[in-house]
C-alpha cells in the first residue's frame, strides 16, 4: 500500500506537486470514485486509478526497446548533444530510466533502458554471458586469420584480453555479423583495428534471444513485454 500521490509520482505522471493539484481538481478517479485526497491509501497491484481520464497500468520496473539513430548518445543527460533519454516519452523520463549497455554516438540500433538496476547488472556483465550481435561494415577484407583471433579471443592493443567472440563474414568479405559478450570502450571497433580495419558503420541487432524490433523505427521507443524481457537471458543463434 502507497499514497495515492506517491503511487502517480512513482508512474512517471508528474512531480508530487502536480498530482497533488490534479487529485484535489477531482480528476482522479480511485476504484470508479473521484478521490480529492493525495494521502489515500492506494493498493498498487489492486486498485484502479484513472488519471485525467486514463487508467494507469501500475509496473514496478520498466524495461524499454529503444532504435538508437547515429549522432544520439547513450546517456541520460547532456548539455551539448542530443541523448538515448531525450528520445523518450516524458512519463519514461520521470522515472528516472537510465540506459542498460552502452553504444557509441555513431552507433545505430538495439538499446535497452530501464529503472531496475539489478536487470541493467545482469544484462552488462560478462559473467553472465549475454551475447550482444551487431552487423558491421568494414574498410576492407575480414580474412580467414583475423576470423579466427575473434574466435580465440583477441588481445587488444592496450593488452586488453577478450573473451571468444563469433564472427560471420558475409558476402563480399566487408561486412560481418560479431556477437561478443563484453561490453569494453569501442569494443566492436578496436577488435577490428587489430586486422588493420576500419568499421564504417555499426548496428547493434540482438541482445540475448532479443532482437531489435525491425518496425520500430528510428528514433522510436517501445516498452518490452514480460516475455522479451525473459528472452534476453536465453542466447540466440
Ligand atoms: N562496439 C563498438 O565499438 N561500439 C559500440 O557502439 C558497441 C560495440
Amino acid at each position: 500500500m502507497m499514497r495515492l500521490d506517491k503511487f502517480l509520482v512513482s508512474q512517471g505522471i508528474g512531480s508530487r506537486s502536480e498530482v497533488q493539484r490534479t487529485i484535489r481538481s477531482g480528476q482522479v478517479l480511485h476504484n470508479g470514485t473521484v478521490c480529492k485526497k493525495p494521502e489515500q491509501k492506494t493498493d498498487e497491484l489492486h486498485d484502479k486509478i484513472t488519471y485525467c481520464g486514463e487508467f494507469i497500468e501500475y509496473r514496478k520496473f520498466v524495461y524499454v526497446m529503444l532504435n538508437k539513430p547515429a549522432g544520439v548518445l547513450s546517456a541520460t543527460e547532456d548539455k551539448n548533444a542530443k541523448t538515448a533519454v531525450d528520445l523518450l516519452p516524458a512519463d519514461l523520463q520521470r522515472r528516472g530510466v537510465f540506459v542498460a549497455g552502452r553504444l557509441d554516438k555513431d552507433t545505430e540500433g538495439l538499446l535497452l533502458l530501464t529503472d531496475d538496476g539489478d536487470f541493467a547488472h545482469k544484462v552488462m556483465s560478462p559473467k553472465k554471458g549475454v551475447f550482444k550481435k551487431y552487423y558491421a561494415k568494414l574498410s576492407g577484407s575480414v580474412t580467414a586469420e583475423l576470423a579466427q583471433n575473434f574466435r580465440n579471443g583477441l588481445t587488444l592493443a592496450d593488452g586488453t584480453q577478450l573473451k571468444p567472440a563469433f564472427i560471420e563474414v558475409l558476402a563480399g568479405d566487408t561486412s560481418a555479423i560479431v556477437k561478443i559478450c563484453e561490453g569494453k570502450f569501442h569494443q566492436v571497433k578496436r577488435m577490428f583495428e587489430t586486422g588493420g580495419l576500419k568499421v564504417l558503420y555499426l548496428k547493434r541487432l540482438s541482445i540475448g534471444g532479443l532482437a531489435l524490433d525491425e518496425d520500430l523505427p528510428l528514433g522510436k521507443a517501445r516498452l518490452l513485454s514480460d516475455e522479451e524481457c525473459e528472452k534476453i537471458f536465453v542466447q540466440s543463434a
